[in-house]
C-alpha cells in the first residue's frame, strides 16, 4: 500500500572536493538489488511509467536534475518530487507509477529487486485496479 512507500535519506559524506552518497543492498534499500537502469535524455514534457509491478521492489533516485513520481495503490495516490541525489523513493510491489515534470538533464536511476521480466508488469490501469482490489 501507499504507506509502505517512502522517501529514504541516503548517507551523504560532504566534502569540499564534492559530496559522496552510497547505497548498499538490503541496508539502505529494503531488498536485494538485482538490476540498475536509468532514464536520461528525457525530452521536456514527456512522461514515463504508467504501469505497476506484481512483485518487483524498486528504489528511484534523481541522480541529476528533478522529476515527479506519482504513486497510486488503487485507493489513494501521492506525488513525490525528487530533486536530490542523496534521497530516493522506495516503491513497493503493486503500485501504479507515473513519472513526469522532468527537468532538462534529469537522470532517473532505478534500483530493482529482480532482472527485467515483462510478465511482472501490469500495463493496463483497469487490470491494475481489479488486481489491487483483490489484495
Ligand atoms: P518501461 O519499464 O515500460 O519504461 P518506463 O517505465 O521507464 O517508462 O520499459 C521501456 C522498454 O524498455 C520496454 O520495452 C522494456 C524495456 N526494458 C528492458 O528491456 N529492460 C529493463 O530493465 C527495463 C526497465 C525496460
Amino acid at each position: 500500500a501507499l504507506n509502505d512507500c517512502k522517501l529514504i535519506n541516503l548517507p551523504k559524506i560532504t566534502d569540499p572536493r564534492g559530496n559522496l552518497s552510497f547505497i548498499e543492498s538490503e541496508v539502505h534499500v529494503p531488498f536485494d538489488i538485482q538490476r540498475v537502469y536509468y532514464l536520461y535524455d528525457v525530452p521536456g514534457g514527456s512522461d514515463r511509467g504508467s504501469h505497476a509491478h506484481k512483485s518487483l521492489h524498486q528504489f528511484i533516485v534523481a541522480m541529476s536534475g528533478s522529476f515527479d513520481v506519482i504513486l497510486d495503490d488503487g485507493a489513494e495516490s501521492q506525488r513525490f518530487h525528487l530533486n536530490r541525489s542523496y534521497y530516493g523513493l522506495y516503491v513497493c510491489p503493486m503500485m501504479w507509477r507515473y513519472l513526469d515534470n522532468f527537468s532538462s538533464g534529469a537522470v532517473c536511476m532505478v534500483l530493482a529487486s529482480a532482472h527485467y521480466n515483462e510478465s511482472d508488469y501490469i500495463r493496463d490501469y483497469d487490470e491494475f485496479i481489479s488486481q489491487a482490489k483483490r489484495l
